[in-house]
């Protein structure tokens, strides 16, 4: 079963288009990296100001070749040349158990 990397991004409200816009004018790097299965950008639309960065991948292994990666730095070029739109981060992680799509199961 795949696992899950998610950054858990705490974005100041007032900047919380900023974020959104950084990540629309994203690299796209990691949809190209070996073991990549889905990207979100998961916005809070409650009171809570922690915006989810979901990433599923095939392997451990794949996540961190990935993180480790050109391909990375190459994703975080803004976010490292223009400073930070957050105020904290966190990673967490989750393998998946169960999965279901409309249309597919595994
Ligand atoms: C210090 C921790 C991190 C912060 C503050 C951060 C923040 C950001 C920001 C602001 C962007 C938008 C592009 C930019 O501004 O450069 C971005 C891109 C991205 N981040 Fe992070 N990030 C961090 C680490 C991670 C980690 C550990 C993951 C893994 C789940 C991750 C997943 C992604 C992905 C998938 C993209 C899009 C890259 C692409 O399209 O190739 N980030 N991140």
């Amino acid at each position: 079963m795949s696992i899950v990397r998610i950054n858990a991004i705490t974005v100041p409200r007032e900047r919380a288009d900023e974020l959104v816009g950084r990540f629309a004018a994203r690299a796209g790097e990691v949809s190209k990296s070996p073991g990549f299965e889905a990207f979100e950008l998961l916005r809070p639309s409650d009171d809570r100001d922690v915006f989810l960065v979901y990433t599923r991948w095939s392997t451990q292994e794949d996540f961190d070749n990935w993180a480790n990666s050109q391909a990375f730095q190459q994703g975080h070029r803004a976010h490292n040349t223009q400073g930070p739109v957050s105020s904290a981060s966190e990673l967490w992680s989750f393998d998946v158990v169960q999965h279901e799509e409309a249309g597919a199961t595994s």
